[in-house]
């Protein structure tokens, strides 16, 4: 994959993936000759237009939904938004209540906060001590005013995945009039996504965390879903988000669904090796560890792999595995930067000093076994350097840890 320097390792796909070469490829057409407005009635607008229905087409197909039922935005925080504003707006009249989760992306959890502000009535479903949001969980906190259910499928910062088609099901029978919407934008690139199966009225995914471009993302629409557009103008996209058309991206991004579809099995078996490689090996080899998320793979995101390593900063690590050529994060790459601990590490119950020492590895398709050792070698002499420069006594945990550390 192009972009990543020669001796450098990238470990850190749950915050953007590298464009394959093929995305790339696809979009350049759009950008150099087929630049037209895609609404425009000339013959080279008409080849954009094309290339816009063909790749909604491609989309909808690779989740089992029909074409009208995709929504182009900008990317996951824009599918998000339009999700829950757009249908908090749609129905107004039946309910103001919306239920999601503690764990959520920002891209949720501060437009339900804002809609909160706005007179929404937000119920904060709690997650158990694996990042998990049960469906019995989000069924009890359903009510008859509920309009709105949000659980992302898979976590961005410890890899839980959520049973979205449980979920769905419970919810509907305590309130069969309540949307569904599922976050999926981390598991897009890797679990076969149908929106049947999931049972969901609306699925957000963004093309950059599937090896497409920055720039585009989609809604998925479940025809008859009520919803109003946040963006209005030109209507655009059958009058649910105006604007004009990103073509290339939106060129780039179907061709980055074709590929993530023909290439799923292979990519998969290849993560989950590596995966289960790190969540075996870094217990081994570090004391004073734990695994955050759940330990079962087949229960985790594929290639998410995320610790906390007691008595260190997440963000020292960080710079030192920098250093060694090892771009990683720590939590989610969008609140890197704020010094409070993870708001998903909290709500999990991780005692808010030890989730300061959270890693976040993500592999991704080009990574490689070589990687991995090299993260294994790099990593024990890190912690190691700095547990022995800290003002603490790194070797006695207090007892509210214990539970977290796999070798306490
Ligand atoms: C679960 C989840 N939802 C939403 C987003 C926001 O997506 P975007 O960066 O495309 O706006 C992210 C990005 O990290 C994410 O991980």
């Amino acid at each position: 994959m192009s972009g990543t320097s020669p001796g450098r390792i990238y470990l850190d796909h749950a915050a953007t993936t590298p464009p394959d070469p093929r995305a790339v490829e696809a979009m350049l057409p759009y950008l150099r000759e087929r630049w037209h407005n895609p609404s425009s009635i000339y013959i080279e607008a008409q080849a954009a237009r094309r290339a816009i229905d063909e790749a909604r087409a491609t989309v909808a197909a690779a989740i089992g939904a029909q074409p009208d039922e995709i929504v182009f935005t900008s990317g996951g925080t824009e599918s998000d938004s339009l999700a829950l504003r757009g249908v908090l707006d749609a129905s107004a009249k039946r309910g103001r209540h919306l239920v999601t989760t503690a764990v959520e992306h920002h891209a949720v959890l501060d437009t339900a906060e804002q809609l909160q502000r706005e007179g929404a009535m937000v119920t904060l479903v709690a997650v158990d001590r694996d990042g998990v949001a049960t469906p019995a969980a989000v069924a009890e906190a359903v009510r008859d005013d509920t309009v709105l259910v949000s659980v992302m499928h898979a976590n961005n910062e410890v890899g839980a995945l959520n049973d979205i088609a449980a979920i769905a099901r419970a919810v509907r029978e305590r309130n069969p009039r309540a949307v569904v919407h599922s976050d999926a934008v981390q598991s897009a690139a890797h679990l076969g996504l149908n929106v049947n199966r999931l049972g969901v009225d609306l699925l957000s995914i963004a093309a950059h965390k599937l090896y497409g471009p920055r720039g585009a993302g989609v809604l998925y629409v479940r025809s008859g879903t009520p919803l109003i557009a946040q963006i209005q103008g030109g209507g655009q996209e059958r009058d649910r988000r105006s604007g004009t058309e990103n073509t290339a991206a939106i060129a780039g991004m179907a061709e980055a669904v074709r590929i993530a579809v023909a290439e799923r099995e292979a990519d998969l078996g290849r993560e989950r090796a590596l995966q289960r490689r790190l969540l075996d090996e870094l217990p081994r080899r570090i004391p004073l560890i734990g695994i955050t998320g759940p330990r079962e793979l087949e229960r985790r995101l594929p290639g998410s792999v995320s610790i906390v390593i007691a008595f260190v900063e997440g963000e020292s690590i960080l710079l030192a595995l920098d250093l060694a050529g090892i771009a990683a994060s720590s939590g989610s790459a969008c609140t890197t930067g704020s010094v409070e601990p993870s708001h998903v590490l909290v709500a999990m119950g991780v005692p808010p000093e030890l989730a300061r020492g959270s890693l976040r590895l993500t592999l991704g398709r080009l990574n490689s076994d070589g990687d991995v050792d090299r993260l294994l070698e790099a990593l024990p002499p890190i912690v190691a350097r700095m547990r022995a420069l800290s003002p603490v006594p790194t070797t006695e945990p207090p007892p509210d840890w214990r539970p977290w550390l796999v070798n306490a």
